[in-house]
């Protein structure tokens, strides 16, 4: 009996890999349907911590990364034996981690979040009185500390992608076109070009308000976030001038190059049955990195 193969692509991924998807998504929609697939295979086309957390979600189901080089500037600039004595160091505080971190990581976490409920989850930890340390993403603990008030201590690990972004760079493009224009930003973006734009949020987030906008017609739309998205943007709304926000003169370098490895060849290749397997986790591994996933899952469905 042929095995039944479900394909999930990120949205910073191509065009052409998205469009060989049973479905895209944001990082907490494809955790939940990759948990709930009823699928012999998964085949992931987004990065390493995405697939990871796919297997752990779903351990019966054969997970495939399209290509093993697909990691996360998240992940490789966190030492887990340095996070664990941060950890340790914080020990009467609450460990919330962002979904962008390796197994290990998580399994020394209280909590995971996604950039679509990070805000939510941190402002019910802090309700409850709990003092919360927020890692790998400096830049959305900054962003999250400066917009509530909170003094959470960071971890200091940044989207390599997503930290290029300035202010100065902005202004001048946001300068340079004629008509309104607007910035909307995904939090691992540097706190000043947070704080200057119309709206903050996860991908789907983003897409969403460029979905729902009804401002001027002639307005240009600049999207601080890697630019896969463009594409979906594109697809929902025709009628706007939406540009990638620029990162320096002449430059629209906001791509993730671990989320390009992801062609169409090795897509293929990957429901074909080759490629990363994600079967090094331990069962222990994986119980103790599902516990802070499952707390974050149930608290958002
Ligand atoms: P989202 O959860 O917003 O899709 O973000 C994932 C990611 O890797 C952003 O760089
Ligand atoms: Fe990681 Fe940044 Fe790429 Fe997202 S865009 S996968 S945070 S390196």
């Amino acid at each position: 009996m042929s095995k039944r193969v479900v394909t999930l692509a990120h949205y910073y991924t191509a065009p052409e890999i998205q469009q060989m998807a049973d479905k895209v998504g944001d990082s907490l929609e494809l955790s939940l349907y990759a948990r709930d697939a009823n699928a012999d295979v998964i085949v992931f086309a987004g990065v390493r911590f995405m697939a990871e957390t796919a297997k752990i979600l779903n351990p019966q189901a054969e997970v495939i990364l399209p290509d093993a080089g697909s990691t996360c500037s998240l992940v490789t600039q966190t030492d887990v034996k340095r996070l664990k004595a941060w950890r340790d160091k914080h020990a009467d505080h609450v460990h919330v981690s962002y979904i962008n971190s390796s197994a290990e990581h998580k399994a020394l976490s209280d909590w995971i979040v996604t950039s679509r409920n990070v805000d939510d989850i941190i402002a019910h930890l802090y309700a409850q009185g709990q003092k919360v340390i927020f890692s790998p993403d400096r830049n959305m603990g900054a962003y999250l500390n400066y917009q509530y008030g909170y003094d959470m201590p960071l971890w200091s690990a940044v989207c390599e992608v997503h930290d290029k972004f300035n202010e100065t760079a902005l202004n001048e493009g946001m300068a340079a076109v004629a008509g309104p224009s607007y910035l909307i930003a995904h939090p691992e973006s540097p706190l000043p070009v947070l704080k200057r734009a119309d709206y903050v949020g996860s991908t789907s987030g983003m897409l969403n308000w460029v979905k729902q906008f009804d401002r001027e017609p002639d307005a240009t739309l600049f999207v601080a976030t890697e630019d896969g998205i463009l594409y979906n943007m594109g697809l929902a709304r025709p009628d706007l001038k939406i540009v990638q926000a620029p990162i320096y003169a002449g430059c629209q370098c906001n791509q993730c190059p671990y989320m390009k490895l992801n062609n169409v060849e090795r897509v293929q290749r990957a429901q074909a049955g080759e490629g990363t397997r994600i079967d090094y986790l331990s069962h222990e591994q994986m119980d103790a990195a599902r516990l802070p996933i499952e707390r974050m899952l149930a608290f958002s469905e």
